[in-house]
């Protein structure tokens, strides 16, 4: 009797993360990250002269809520502990806001990169420590889906195959415990696109980490179907000297994520990076137009800045231009749906 009621409470969670991650990739639609820690936001309010108070960070992420028609091209945002718990200025809370206008909220659940002790130069993401009931909580809130942040660096002598293992399998406990609380971890590492490595050594290391974090996730006994991938795209470094076509990034990076990525995995929802606006929805869209035949897994985005730029430039932290930034946020969540589509073209930014 008891064994049946837990296999059944199994079937009915295991149902309801396939529907969540499904829902997250339907529609041609996307995720938004807005989910950058205090000190991220905070230098990223420092360069353009906005406070950096929990006042400008909550109107700031106000603004991204209420932009009218979010829902069209939006499935998923992913917000911070911080803005989880906060409220329009009306009292409102944001997740009700969220919730009404038919995205799912998120929420990242890492605590940061840290360090990793005798691996100069890496960093290893913590947050694994009482993981479990900040779930639950989360959960109880409204949250549906997580997020965990890896960091992978290229340097002389690195990624270590330490530092490479170790964010590996924190990621695969972070998302089996993400799915035992019924939340559907997005599983995000990320190999930096600092300095002037190729694109080449950047497919080496990409194909390297995914490998290894595959391994890990059936290790945990993650349940792929239950889950969304969040990888860099494979490109070379912003100071490389050579930086191939959209094309040959969209060929590269398909090809890597073939040979690595089971296709019981839903989705791929890629992270922006450091790339110019255009180029992540350019070679997004590339790779929808020369493989959507073939795909096995939706090929999405969960962009940050390359949908937060143009809006947070225009706002700067002054009421009156809340509307433009809010068009200019619009905007770009549109040309990241159409770029799921194959219907991105660059000139669609210049308009
Ligand atoms: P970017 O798109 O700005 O890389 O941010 C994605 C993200 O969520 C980083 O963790």
């Amino acid at each position: 009797m008891r064994k049946a009621f837990v296999l059944e409470q199994h079937e009915m969670n295991t149902q309801q993360l396939i529907g969540t991650a499904q829902a997250l990739i339907a529609d041609d639609k996307g995720l938004l990250a807005m989910d950058e820690s205090n000190p991220t936001c905070n230098k990223r309010f420092a360069k353009l002269g906005i406070p950096q108070t929990v006042e400008a960070r909550r109107a700031y992420r106000e603004l991204i809520v209420t932009t009218p028609r979010l829902g069209e091209c939006i499935s998923g945002v992913i917000l911070y502990d911080e803005t989880i718990r906060q409220q329009k200025k009306d009292g409102t809370p944001f997740i009700e806001v969220i919730t009404d206008a038919g995205i799912i909220p998120g929420i990242k659940v890492d605590t940061g990169a840290k360090d990793m002790a005798g691996h100069p130069g890496e960093k290893i993401t913590e947050g694994l420590d009482g993981l479990r009931d900040r779930l639950k909580e989360y959960f109880q809130m409204g949250a549906r889906f997580a997020k965990w942040r890896a960091v992978i660096a290229i340097g002389v002598g690195i990624p270590s195959r330490s530092c490479i293992e170790a964010n590996a399998q924190a990621l695969a406990r972070y998302a089996a415990l993400c799915q035992d609380a019924g939340l559907v971890p997005v599983v995000e590492p990320e190999v930096l696109m600092d300095g002037d490595r190729t694109l080449e050594c950047c497919r080496a290391v990409t194909e390297e980490v995914l490998r290894n974090v595959f391994i890990q996730l059936n290790c945990q006994r993650v349940f792929l179907e239950g889950m969304i991938l969040k990888p860099n795209m494979v490109v070379p470094a912003l100071n490389c000297p050579t930086q191939e076509s959209v094309d040959t990034v969209a060929d590269i990076t398909f090809h890597t994520l073939l040979r690595t990525v089971p296709a019981a995995v839903p989705g791929i929802a890629f992270l922006s990076g450091g790339q110019s606006d255009e180029l992540a929805s350019a070679r997004l869209n590339a790779m929808n137009v020369r493989f959507k035949s073939r795909l096995p897994w939706a090929l999405a985005f969960s962009f940050a800045r390359a949908i937060q730029h143009p809006a947070l430039e225009i706002w700067r932290g002054e009421e009156t231009n809340t509307s433009a930034a809010q068009q200019a946020l619009h905007h770009r969540a549109m040309c990241n749906r159409a770029a799921r589509r194959g219907d991105y073209s660059v000139a669609m930014d210049k308009t």
